[in-house]
């Protein structure tokens, strides 16, 4: 059950309406855009690196951002009520079109994944050791330290780079209480594995899906999957409010407990039952994600062209590994990782190198691991030894750019600086 749409204008003064509107098919632009990326590779498979002129940077990610036209009466609409923050209107219409658009039952909307992370823990009342990845963002693990959790590393499996659950179980001790595994790149995890060792053993699953907005897996939203699945709004992501972030949960008890938890703990005006934290997300973020989501489609069409453009283009190189994608459903392309192996003429860091002076910045998600980092190294699980799989990952990776309006000659240029390092 969720929370009605609560609106304290008069309808005259409604704002236009936020359904989907002005979205062109969606497959049409993804077959232009297929056709202009094969034109541009096609023409450019010639042309060398080299005789290319200095062109403006280009970074692993460009936010995208809807037309200000689309955000502007909607600011004008808070500037009107002053409601700022607080579970306001935009706040609660964006849960309840989140929850349609994912197909999710619950949404409870956060400033940001990582204090979602931190009250998702807490919602599920766990204590000491929570099984984790070392390969993912230092957030995934700084939540279980902000909680007084210990992680235990768990090396990942070879073809998702996601936790492997074939070594999940010896990792389990008397003070297991949790799995916190992440869609890694919004690649889905083996969550069916998962939840069958988690049921045995009696464990809480927490997914961290910052990644994994959109993502499908077995006919229907990979954030169904475990206890609760934390989602990132971050600028750098495929659905982005600026900051934010939410927790989807199946259980509307859960959710009365989370959006507690978000609000201090408070229960009413003057209970406060609970150690929360300020995790509110407020009316200008949630009133762009309702813009955002008139969007989303065309900007994973556009995604969807690149990643197909990367693919055709690096096929063949000797050396160079894209990851296939592990669901059966939709990827939503939010990262485009290869893995620079031995074959390829330089390791890795020459090729990052080779790219920053010609103004590309890919990114080397996720070098160092988690448990590389000061606060981890010295735990038992930590050493690198017993991480294999992880750390030739850390050591072979390299997060090309991806975002709607990457241009096709750009993705050319890219694959060319590949083909001839
Ligand atoms: C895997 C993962 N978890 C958590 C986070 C934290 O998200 P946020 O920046 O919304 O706090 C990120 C952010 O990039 C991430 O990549």
């Amino acid at each position: 059950m969720r929370t009605a749409p609560l609106d304290p204008t008069p309808e005259a003064d409604r704002l236009p309406s936020l359904a989907p509107q002005g979205e062109l098919p969606v497959q049409a632009v993804l077959r232009r855009l297929e056709q202009e990326f094969a034109q541009v590779l096609d023409a450019a498979s010639e042309a060398s690196p080299q005789a290319e002129g200095a062109a403006d940077p280009v970074y692993v990610t460009r936010p995208f951002l809807p037309p200000f036209e689309e955000f502007e009466p909607l600011l004008r609409q808070i500037w009107q009520t002053r409601i700022l923050t607080n579970g306001g209107p935009f706040h609660q219409e964006l849960e309840a079109r989140l929850s349609d658009h994912l197909g999710v039952p619950q949404v409870a909307l956060f400033n940001n994944a990582t204090t979602a992370l931190i009250m998702a823990l807490r919602a599920l009342d766990l204590t000491g050791e929570v099984i984790t990845t070392p390969y993912s963002f230092v957030a995934t693990s700084h939540a279980l330290l902000w909680s007084g959790l210990t992680p235990v590393f768990v090396d990942i499996d070879p073809e998702t780079l996601n936790l492997d659950p074939a070594r999940i179980e010896a990792a389990i001790t008397p003070r297991t209480s949790a799995i916190l595994p992440v869609h890694c790149y919004g690649q889905p995890c083996d969550v069916e594995a998962i939840a069958d060792i988690a049921a045995r053993h009696g464990l809480k699953v927490i997914y961290d899906a910052a990644h994994a907005f959109g993502v499908r897996h077995g006919g229907h939203s990979v954030l169904n999957h475990g206890d609760l699945s934390v989602l990132s709004f971050h600028a750098t992501k495929v659905f982005n409010t600026f900051e934010g972030g939410a927790i989807v949960c199946a259980d509307p008890a859960m959710k009365d407990r989370i959006d507690k938890l978000k609000n201090f703990g408070h229960d009413g005006e003057t209970s406060v039952p609970d150690v929360g934290l300020n995790g509110k997300m407020s009316e200008l973020n949630a009133a762009l994600g309702l813009v955002q989501l008139r969007h989303i489609g065309t900007a994973l069409a556009s995604r969807q062209a690149i990643d197909a453009a990367y693919r055709e283009g690096l096929r063949g190189i000797p050396g160079i590994r894209c990851l296939d994608f592990a669901g059966e459903g939709a990827a939503n392309y939010a990262y485009f990782p290869i893995l620079v192996g031995p074959d390829y003429p330089i390791g890795r860091d020459a090729l990052y190198d080779a790219f920053k002076r010609d103004g590309i910045h890919p990114r080397r998600y996720f070098h160092p691991l988690i448990s590389d980092h000061p606060m981890y190294r010295t735990l038992p699980s930590a050493q690198r030894k017993d991480l294999p799989v992880a750390a030739q990952a850390a050591d072979r990776v390299l997060c090309l750019p991806i975002y709607p309006d990457l241009d096709p000659a750009t993705v050319a240029r890219i694959v060319r600086r590949i083909a001839r390092p």
